[in-house]
């Protein structure tokens, strides 16, 4: 089993309430920062850790926190980023849902670090039963003396809210989720200025995501140097995976960093193997936005090396060979399923999300889309793919947010790894009209039609 930092006491009965999370030992990290260490020292065993943000960029948490404005003498806040709309992400929601408090303290400790004396929880519009959860928790946690003035006798006071979004994928991103959250619509700000220097209602802020908040407890009692002794060298502590698809065992996992991508795949502990024994086909380590893997690719990278679940070793050998740890989504693909068809549900759902502010972003995800849904229902032209690679390179780098990225991304990795599935679709449109979408021929049998018609 390995170490349990954010689930240990998951599965304790009434862990929700206060009560019971306070006898397991919740809030004393609140007690021991507000008490015993300065704001900095906070900081400072945060940057210790070696704790990188778990939104998917895996930004060290402690270097974004010293970057906050501390001389402008304005206000700071606090954002927890409980959006979680990637595509195979569920984490947050779990640990949200189930130790609500665990991410009230972390907020309280944080916020103190930080000098943050209003702060925010961001969830997504359709966490509605998730969001009442955190109301009644912070009632408690005010309730107990945990927020509001002079807490613990201490002189700090803070005030947490919890705000609802409307449901849109581009509040998930850290400056479109600040105008959300001063009432405006969801479109990302030109960096910089760095929300550090200038975010909320312009005051110095740092946005943080749940996973990043729930841990910050963990590492002020048992110290930075504790967490950095887990992991795998930069990739240090554990981290929540989610698990989808065509797995035995779906569900929330915490892992800890290092761990094979063989053993977390297939041993009973985790994910159990593929359900019904079918073969595995494709992997996407990290929610919906980063390169899908193709079997050859998952438990080995392109040297023969062993795969391991960590930020270096999920994206050695960079796009070409490569992925990304990335938010910890982890979708499981068997033989049975179609690429094109799959790229094309991602583009749909990118075109849907995107803001519309830049150009090849809002125009390019629905080129895709439309491309891709002709390719998959047989109606694609063979000259429909070196197209679809040109739009995707035209999207990635050319917008104001990276969700062109993530629209992008996928497109170039399925015609990358799976291109013969697509002149299939092109090239064989008898073989996939009128039939259950889902079932292809294997990809072994799609390559080798493929290959044979060429000649
Ligand atoms: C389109 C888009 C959606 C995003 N959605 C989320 C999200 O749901 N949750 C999250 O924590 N970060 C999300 N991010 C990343 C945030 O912008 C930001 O990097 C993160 O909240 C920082 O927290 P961290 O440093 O703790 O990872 C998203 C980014 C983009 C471009």
């Amino acid at each position: 089993m390995g170490q349990k930092i954010l689930l240990e006491h998951a599965n304790v009965p009434g862990i929700k309430t206060y009560e019971v999370y306070r006898q397991h030992g919740g809030y004393r990290s609140v007690e021991k920062a507000l008490k015993s260490m300065t704001p900095d020292e906070v900081v400072e065993e945060v940057k210790t850790s070696g704790l990188r943000g778990r939104g998917g960029a895996g930004f060290p948490t402690g270097m974004k926190w010293s970057f906050i404005d501390k001389k402008s003498g304005k206000p700071r806040h606090l954002v927890c980023n409980a959006d979680e709309s990637e595509p195979g992400t569920f984490k947050d929601r779990y640990l949200m849902e189930y130790i609500p408090h665990l991410l009230i303290e972390g907020m309280i400790t944080s916020s103190y670090a930080l000098g943050c004396n209003q702060s925010y929880i961001y969830i997504r519009g359709e966490y509605m039963w998730v969001y009442r959860i955190l109301e009644t928790a912070i009632k408690e946690a005010y309730a107990a003396g945990w927020l509001g003035k002079n807490i613990l006798g201490t002189g700090y006071d803070l005030d947490l809210a919890v705000h609802c979004g409307g449901g849109a994928y581009i509040c998930g991103e850290e400056t479109a989720l600040i105008e959300s959250l001063e009432g405006k619509r969801g479109n990302p700000r030109i960096k910089p200025p760095f929300p550090a220097i200038s975010g909320l209602w312009q005051n110095p802020t740092v946005v943080n995501n749940v996973e990043s908040i729930a841990v910050v407890p963990w590492i002020v009692n048992n110290t930075g140097a504790e967490y950095a002794k887990i992991g795998i060298g930069r990739s240090t502590g554990t981290k929540l995976i989610s698990a989808s698809g065509h797995c035995k065992n779906p569900g929330v996992y915490e892992i800890e960093l290092g761990l094979s991508v063989d053993e977390f795949m297939n041993s009973d502990e985790y994910l159990g193997g593929m359900m019904d024994d079918r073969p595995l086909k494709a992997l996407i380590p990290g929610g919906s936005s980063v390169p899908i893997l193709p079997a050859h690719l998952i438990f080995k990278n392109a040297e023969g090396g062993d795969r391991l679940m960590s930020y270096e070793s999920l994206s050695e050998g960079g796009f070409a060979s490569g992925s990304m740890l990335g938010s910890g989504g982890f979708i499981v693909y068997n033989d049975t399923t179609c690429v094109v068809r799959n790229t094309w549900n991602f583009s749909r759902f990118y075109h849907h999300e995107s803001c519309g502010q830049c150009s090849p972003c809002r125009e390019g995800t629905g080129w895709m889309e439309k491309v891709l849904h002709r390719i998959e229902t047989g109606h694609g032209r063979e000259e429909d793919i070196d197209l679809l690679w040109d739009i995707q390179r035209k999207i990635e780098g050319n917008t104001i947010c990276p969700l062109g990225d993530a629209a992008a991304w996928p497109v170039a990795a399925a015609i990358r790894h799976f291109r013969e599935e697509f002149e299939y679709h092109v090239r064989f449109p008898e073989k996939i009209k009128d039939k259950d979408h889902f079932v292809h021929e294997p990809f072994e049998k799609v390559r080798h039609l493929v290959a044979k018609q060429t000649v």
